[in-house]
């Protein structure tokens, strides 16, 4: 049975934050909403705790968590040290979506870490998420709500129909704004490397902190990603998906020749572009890069509950909040078309 709370994320009320925190201090999972999206949470001390989570997720053992804290003070208290530009990256880009991975000093579970002398940590920015770290008073380990494989969950409405039941507890504070996770950096490299694109971008960290690197896995179908997570097929809607570069025209004419075999045709794309394209089902994202990282997840979720034999989405520009976009949507599809 999974209690689900409702929070207003304008003014979190003390009630459904006293029941959450108690759950957690009792060493069971609960769910809440962050910026990026919603994370399955439990106590990181307890090792417990922490299997309960694995065991909800369906997540394989190997997959290191990411430990969410409230306060830089509290972050300091799970790390050995902090290089400087870790230090840099604090202060700018915290609260928010931003992971950094540091030298553990063993506070947090074995099982938080999967073995490693690394750990994940972050401190999100979002006043749901703020007030429950604060309340329970723990570090809380927390992957995405979703079972494993699935799109990341943007709304409770998703974390509810992957985990209802499996979990103790849900937090309702409506949807999350980022819409992709946050950015994972290695900062124990003399250079940091990003081991996951997302809400912070490339661009934004290098004007901090000066050069980056990015782990050339992401770009490479050989090498074994740094993050254990990046390994695994993702966020994959239940119908193949296809990512398709070309101009409106040329994609619809990709539509044209796979309807010619009687498949009926589903389109992601931006607004614009959808505009030009006749399909079965369009789904639109929005206009900017911004918008329409903020409603993929959704959209891969829809199209799961539609009639449709194959999903064509548009593929966007690398800039920006692109690059998390394109990683997520290369690990969705099975082809990248150009055309
Ligand atoms: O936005 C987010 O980061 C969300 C919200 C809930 O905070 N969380 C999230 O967690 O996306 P998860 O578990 O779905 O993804 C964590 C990623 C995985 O790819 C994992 O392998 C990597 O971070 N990771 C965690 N700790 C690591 C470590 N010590 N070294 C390398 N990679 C690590
Ligand atoms: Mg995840």
């Amino acid at each position: 049975q999974t209690t689900r709370m409702f929070i207003d994320q304008e003014s979190p009320t003390t009630e459904a934050l006293r029941e959450a925190s108690a759950l957690l201090r009792d060493g069971q999972t609960v769910a809440f909403p962050t910026e990026t999206v919603y994370g399955l949470g439990a106590d990181a001390t307890s090792k417990e705790a922490v299997s309960g989570i694995f065991r909800a997720k369906g997540r394989p053992e190997d997959n290191p968590l990411i430990a969410h804290v409230a306060t830089k003070k509290q972050l300091r208290s799970l790390v050995t040290s902090l290089p400087a530009a870790a230090e840099k990256l604090i202060n700018k880009f915290t609260p928010g979506p931003l992971t950094l991975v540091l030298p553990s000093n063993g506070t947090c579970a074995e099982n938080v870490t999967a073995g490693l002398s690394t750990i994940g940590v972050r401190i999100p920015d979002h006043p749901v998420a703020q007030a429950l770290l604060k309340a329970c008073d723990l570090p809380l380990a927390a992957p995405s709500a979703n079972i494993s494989g699935k799109p990341s969950p943007t709304t409770a409405d998703h974390v509810w129909s992957d985990l209802q039941g499996k979990i103790a507890g849900l937090i309702d504070g409506g949807a999350t704004g980022v819409g992709v996770e946050s950015t994972v950096i290695d900062c124990t490299q003399e250079i940091p490397v990003i081991l996951r694109p997302g809400g912070i971008t490339k661009e934004q960290l290098e004007a901090e902190i000066g050069e980056v690197m990015v782990d050339p896995a992401l770009a490479s179908t050989t090498e074994e990603p740094k993050a254990p997570g990046m390994k695994y097929t993702h966020y994959a809607p239940d119908v193949p998906m296809w990512l398709v570069a070309g101009t409106p025209e040329n994609i619809q004419a990709v539509i044209e020749k796979e309807r010619s075999s009687k498949k009926r045709i589903g389109v992601m794309a931006s607004i614009e572009t959808a505009e030009k394209l006749d399909a079965d089902r369009i789904i639109t994202l929005g206009s900017d890069l911004r918008e329409i990282a903020a409603s993929l997840y959704d959209a891969l979720r829809i199209f799961k509950n539609e009639d449709v034999d194959l999903i064509l989405c548009e593929s966007f520009p690398r800039t920006g909040i692109g690059q998390a976009i394109m990683n997520r949507l290369e690990k969705a599809a099975v082809e990248f078309v150009e055309v």
